[in-house]
């Protein structure tokens, strides 16, 4: 058992991760002590994944455990830990529509999210924080879109959040555990996922490559700067909205055009489109009502979508980009 005077003991699960990895860093800014897990999955890239455990070793309050949700032994793991952020996920809602891309995703997420949260509850944690998403939502929903709003997934993804996101319901209404769901809208920032728009567009700028536009690139998405996110998690901390569920996007929004012109901006270079036809998976326009995040987690987001873009190109220049 923790002392009354010792650092609160907190597991975020998928640490390496790009939104992870962050958070364990806010946490242990506020005298956390952090157990970061990850199975360091095949998604992408392993040498991003190290950078990020890289700059969290450095701080004696992290300890590094490496292993996959439905691998690892949690009861041990759990013991004496208050607060669990579960982060971790096969992220993306591009993957082909395969048996073994539904296996993938039925392991990495719904079927760990079930594991944890069972060994969670038998561990009595008096928080479970879970990242979900705004693509749980469907292809055109209305908008602003409220976090009451009819939910409609169309990949394996966003599927298996949603049942993660049911699984999670289910053991806070039969048994109590303590359950915050944060739906994030589309992060970016340093570390971003290799897969995502802005950090494909930046490198292909950069490196003068073709970049893909899907569709005509007039859909809207909610950017959101990976430090606004993090800082609505841990202020879950606080404000303890057990069983609430929250929409944390920035806001405002801005069309993917917009986004490769501010690219350009930051990089100082044109980009070389090439327009491809659009994803069925991909939202036409998402635009987050966060009215219920400000309201009870005081959340309010400041970065623009210039000052994140520019962190993220710094990032990615730190990291050797061209
Ligand atoms: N990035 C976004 O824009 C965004 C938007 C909405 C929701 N989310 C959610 O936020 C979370 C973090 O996303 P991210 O973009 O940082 O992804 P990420 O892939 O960078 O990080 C996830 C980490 O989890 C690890 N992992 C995956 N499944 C695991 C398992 N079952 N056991 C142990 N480790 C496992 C991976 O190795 C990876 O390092 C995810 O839950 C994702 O669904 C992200």
């Amino acid at each position: 058992m923790p002392q009354p005077d010792s650092p609160p003991v907190t597991l975020v699960t998928g640490a390496a991760g790009f939104i992870p990895s962050h958070l364990c860093e806010a946490l242990l800014a506020r005298g956390h002590r952090v157990i970061g897990l990850d199975g360091l999955t095949d998604t992408y890239d392993q040498r991003q994944k190290q950078a990020n455990l890289d700059v969290l070793q450095r701080h004696a309050a992290f300890e590094f455990v490496h292993g996959h949700l439905l691998e690892v032994d949690l009861d041990p793991l759990l013991d004496g830990v208050q607060h669990v952020f579960h982060l971790a996920a096969r992220a993306g809602v591009r993957e082909g529509w395969t048996p073994t891309n539904f296996d993938n995703y039925m392991r990495d997420n719904s079927r760990s999210t079930q594991r944890l949260a069972d060994a969670a509850l038998r561990a009595g944690v008096d928080l479970f924080s879970f990242a979900s998403t705004s693509s749980i939502y469907g292809f055109d929903p209305a908008l602003p879109t409220p976090e009451d709003h009819e939910l409609e997934p169309r990949s394996f993804y966003a599927m298996t959040k949603l049942l993660d996101e049911h699984l999670l319901s289910a053991y806070h209404r039969l048994f109590g555990l303590p359950v915050v769901v944060l739906r994030y809208y589309t992060l970016f920032g340093p570390r971003q996922r290799p897969d995502m728009l802005v950090h494909i567009g930046l490198k292909a700028i950069a490196a003068g490559a073709p970049l893909t536009v899907y569709g005509d690139g007039e859909q809207t998405r909610e950017l959101t700067y990976v430090g606004d996110a993090v800082d609505a998690q841990v202020r879950v901390l606080d404000a303890r909205p057990i069983g609430q569920t929250f929409n944390i996007g920035s806001g405002p929004t801005a069309s993917v055009n917009e986004l490769i012109e501010e690219m350009e901006r930051v990089v100082g270079k044109p980009a070389r489109r090439v327009y491809a036809k659009a994803h069925p998976a991909d939202q036409l326009h998402s635009q987050a009502d966060t009215s219920k995040a400000r309201r009870l987690l005081g959340f309010d987001p400041s970065t623009t979508i210039r000052q994140g873009i520019e962190a993220e190109f710094a990032w990615l220049q730190g990291m050797g980009l061209p």
